[in-house]
């Protein structure tokens, strides 16, 4: 395929997956510092007429600048059409204002995207208040859903696995994997008192007395309390070692430790490089670069 696949760094490996089975080249730019802050950035080599950049979204506001500064470069040396493949989306959560005078991040963030790409490619970006993506982004995005690789690796790797939402939201992503492995689920009730405090209740903690395995199933692990309190209760109800599987694997700073201490298997898909990483989303974006470009 002749497209110009750019891989901002630590993107290097999703990059480098999509590539091949693309039949495209990796074009790494030259980035740094200046020592006032700002960054340098440099691309090499030809630019065809359409180029992506592979860029996952955790972390946002380091990463946003020198985005839109590769975006623009990528047009100046000759690309008409510039893509994003953020195979995860971050400022979905602030979809709403909570209190007056908040900023809702997620509509800024989506305008200032937009404004810099002419199509967009994610896995599961947090859909709440949202029933689409294109509430917020004027640009056509491909929404992909992890649901049925997540099914996949429960079948292969959970004996009789009995599935557990941590909150309501959940509920989307749970019900959809339930119902390809034909397992029970049960979706936790859950009130967050801050960042990092949740709580979680069950209503039919039976279910958990089966003896089946437990996989706790979200679509982020960000500073792992919901899946801790999740684990906790697990445990409680009567699921000794419960599996938290996630799709994207943001993990906050000291995240891991206590997840780890509750002896919890921790899976996710690749959307965010991280050691827990089991589940490969590249075929999915491959189709979806493909069908982009195409449009
Ligand atoms: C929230 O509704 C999401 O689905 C996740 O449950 C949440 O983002 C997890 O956040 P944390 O790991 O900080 O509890």
């Amino acid at each position: 395929m002749t497209l110009t696949l750019l891989a901002m760094p630590g993107n290097e490996a999703q990059a480098n997956a999509l590539a091949i089975r693309m039949g495209c080249a990796v074009m790494l730019p030259q980035m740094r510092r200046f020592p006032d802050g700002e960054t340098y950035l440099r691309l090499e080599g030809a630019v065809t007429q359409n180029a992506a950049i592979v860029c996952t979204l955790d972390r946002p506001d380091a990463k946003f600048l020198p985005l839109v500064f590769a975006a623009d470069t990528l047009r100046d040396l000759g690309a008409g059409r510039v893509g994003l493949v953020a195979p995860y989306l971050s400022y979905m959560r602030q979809d709403t204002r909570f209190q007056a005078g908040e900023a809702v991040t997620s509509r800024s963030f989506a305008h200032a995207l937009s404004r810099s790409f002419d199509w967009m490619v994610t896995v599961d970006p947090h859909l709440h208040r949202y029933r689409s993506a294109s509430e917020i982004y004027s640009i056509p995005v491909s929404v992909l859903h992890a649901g049925p690789l997540l099914a996949q690796w429960i079948a292969a790797h959970a004996n009789a696995p009995v599935l557990i939402g941590p909150d309501s939201e959940s509920v989307q992503w749970v019900s959809a994997v339930a119902a390809k492995l034909n397992a029970p689920f049960t979706v936790l009730e859950k009130v967050r008192k801050g960042d990092r405090e949740v709580e979680v209740r069950i209503k039919d903690s039976q279910i958990l007395e089966t003896g089946r395995q437990a996989v706790i199933v979200d679509d982020i692990l960000s500073s792992g309390r919901t899946m801790l309190e999740a684990v906790k209760l697990a445990k409680r109800a009567g699921a000794p070692s419960p599996i938290c599987l996630a799709i994207h694997a943001v993990f906050a700073e000291g995240a891991e430790q206590p997840l780890s201490a509750q002896g919890a298997r921790i899976v996710t898909a690749d959307t965010i490089a991280h050691p827990t990483n089991a589940i490969a989303v590249a075929g999915l974006l491959a189709e979806a670069i493909r069908a982009s470009v195409a449009a």
